[in-house]
Parts: C-alpha cells; structure tokens; sequence
C-alpha cells in the first residue's frame, strides 16, 4: 500500500474504537474513570516503548555498514551493560509500576458485599438476559441506599437498570444458569457472575446519561445478544420512576388493548412472564408489568417498537436462537395486533 492510501487507512483504523457507546475511556463514573487512569498509563508507556524500539531499529537500518568480521561479538563490559539494562532493569521498573498501579485500581473496587453487607439491586443473569431486582426496603437483605426510595415490595425490570446520579449503589450478582459477566464499560470493569455465588459491584454514575453494557464472558450461542443499559437520572426522575414500576399494571381502556389482554390471557404468556395485578405469575421469562416503558426487548438486543414486538412475539427462535421464547405463531394478523397494542399499554 503506497503511503498516500495508507494515512487515511490508518487514520480510520485508529478511530474506530473511539467514542463508542462503550468506550470506557470516557468514563460515567468514579470506577471507571480509575480503569481509564490505568489504560491511558499502559497506552503511554508501551507507546513510548513503541517508539523507542523503532527508533533503534531505524538506526540499525540506517547505520548499515561494517562487515560480519567487524560486528562479531567482543567480549567486553559494554554489550553487557546493554543487555543489563535495556533488557532486565527498565522492563523489570515498568512491569512492576503497571502491576503496582493494577493492584491499586483493585484495591478501589469494592467487589466485597456493600455496607452493612447489604445491596439494593439484584442483577440476576439468564441465558441470555438480565434481570434487575429492586430489593424490598423493609427486608433484611437490601441496602440503605435507596431507603427512601425503596418500595416496599421488590420490583423486577429487565435489561434495563435505573439509578439515581451520584449515589453509588450496591448491586448483588447471580447467575441462574451459566457463568455471565455483568460489564458496563462506562461504569464499571466486568464482573462475573457465578452460579451459587455471589460477587458484589457498586455503580456509581456522576453525570446522567445512559450507559451501555454486555454480558462479557461468553455464555452460549447468544451471548451477543445479552445486553443491558445503566440509565442514570437525576434523583427526582429516578424517584418517579421507581414508583411508576412499582405499581400495578395498569388496567387497558381502549377495545383493542383490552382484546390484546385476553389473547395473552388465552395464549401461552402467562406460565412463563409476570403482569402484576393479573392473574399472570410465569417467573421464567422477563416480568412484563411495565414492558411499554422500556426502551428495548429480547435482551436488550432488539429496539421496543410495534414491529419488533409482533416479530418477537412470532419468531422469537429466528431474532435468538435457542431462546427460551418460543415462537408463537398461532394468532391471526388480529390478535396479533391487539397483543402488541396491550404489552405497549404496559407502560
Ligand atoms: Cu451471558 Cu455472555
């Protein structure tokens, strides 16, 4: 490749992991800020290194005179300061520094269960979702945190998981089925989630804005697909929102939502999803109390919208192979749309 195509080749290789929605670089948050602190020592240091090297090897290039006769090894005190230095003492300086800093950045986390061994959240990972729990304020269990904020009874929101700025909240992480990872770049290093165990992270956002995340250790066929957002509010917003999920369904007025209401009623539905204040009590699928107010389904890889709705609905097993959703393609064009019509009155 001549040089002239190269620049703009290179330019654009060297941009393309820059300001992305999970560019953990431009951090939301104190614990990832500190992971960028680290990553931008790393990228000096071997940048440095980097050109060091290549400036060495340019010389040599360069130089390019003299016979094999004149370079042959000379048995003297120089060569050996060489190899001593730029082969063991400056290596052994800089790995030590970048793993002195590492274990520092460790020691910040808060991995361990938060104060008073409590959480507020419960972020639980399935094949291939994640379900957020807002733990009961009056139990035993949950954090201080939100105290002011918890409901009193435990609300469960798919993918989609909310806190206020500037308060950092412990989350608990489980696992139903395999090993996940619960990674929001912007916030926070990914941590596992183990099945019987139970690891601990504390998100704390210092600006609103939503935060993408990923499940981050490889889980099965749709990993790729087991997505989730952090949205931050301001604690007003975050107050309102909570009680919003913590009501009730609320009851369809329009025909068609109400027709949409018996066809879930009649179908499949509830033995595997929740409506709160129905009659449907599934706990395999996500809880559906409040589905019309969430940005995303299908694990957070598809966008809530009419199209995707009826596309989930009927052909789960082509949009995630091997999902626990099947496809359910029984209805008419009809029930179909009133279906989607009531899951989006949910809101
Ligand atoms: Cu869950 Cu990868």
């Amino acid at each position: 490749m001549r040089t002239k195509n190269a620049i703009p080749f290179l330019s654009v290789l060297a941009a393309t992991g820059c300001r992305g929605p999970e560019d953990y670089m431009h951090a939301g948050g104190p614990g990832a800020e500190r992971i960028a602190w680290l990553g931008s020592f790393a990228l000096i240091v071997f940048g440095a290194t980097c050109v060091v090297m290549w400036l060495l090897i340019g010389w040599l290039a360069v130089r390019n005179r003299g016979t094999f006769d004149e370079h042959a090894p000379v048995d003297d005190e120089g060569g050996q300061r060489w190899i001593f230095i730029g082969g063991l003492a400056i290596p052994v300086v800089v790995l030590a520094t970048a793993l002195g800093m590492t274990l520092y950045v460790s020691t910040l986390f808060p991995m361990a269960a938060g104060h008073e061994g409590a959480s507020e959240i419960r972020v639980t990972g399935h094949q291939w979702w994640f379900d957020a729990r807002y733990l009961a304020a009056n139990s035993e269990e949950c954090g201080k945190a939100l105290v002011e904020r918890q409901p009193d009874v435990a609300v469960s929101v798919p993918t989609e998981i909310h806190v206020p700025v500037g308060t950092p909240i412990d989350v608990e992480l489980v696992s139903h089925d395999v090993i996940h990872s619960f990674w929001i770049p912007k916030l926070h290093g990914k941590v596992d989630m183990v099945p019987g165990q139970t690891n601990h992270v504390r998100l704390e956002a210092t600006r609103p804005g939503v935060f993408e995340g990923q499940c981050g250790e490889f889980c099965g066929v749709e990993h790729a697909r087991m997505r989730v957002e952090v949205v931050a509010q301001s604690p007003y917003e975050f107050d309102q929102w909570l009680a919003a999920q913590r009501a009730d369904a609320a009851e369809p007025t329009g025909v068609k939502e109400l027709a949409g209401r018996d066809v879930f009623g009649r179908a499949a539905c509830p033995f595997c999803h929740q409506i709160r204040g129905t009659g449907a009590h599934g706990n395999i699928g996500p809880d559906l109390t409040h589905i019309g107010s969430r940005h995303r389904i299908a694990g957070g890889s598809l966008e809530n919208n009419t199209a995707n709705l009826a596309a989930w609905i009927t052909h789960a097993q082509s949009l995630k192979p091997g999902c626990q959703m099947p496809d359910l393609t029984r209805f008419s064009g009809e029930e179909l749309l009133a279906l989607v019509a009531y899951l989006q009155a949910l809101r």
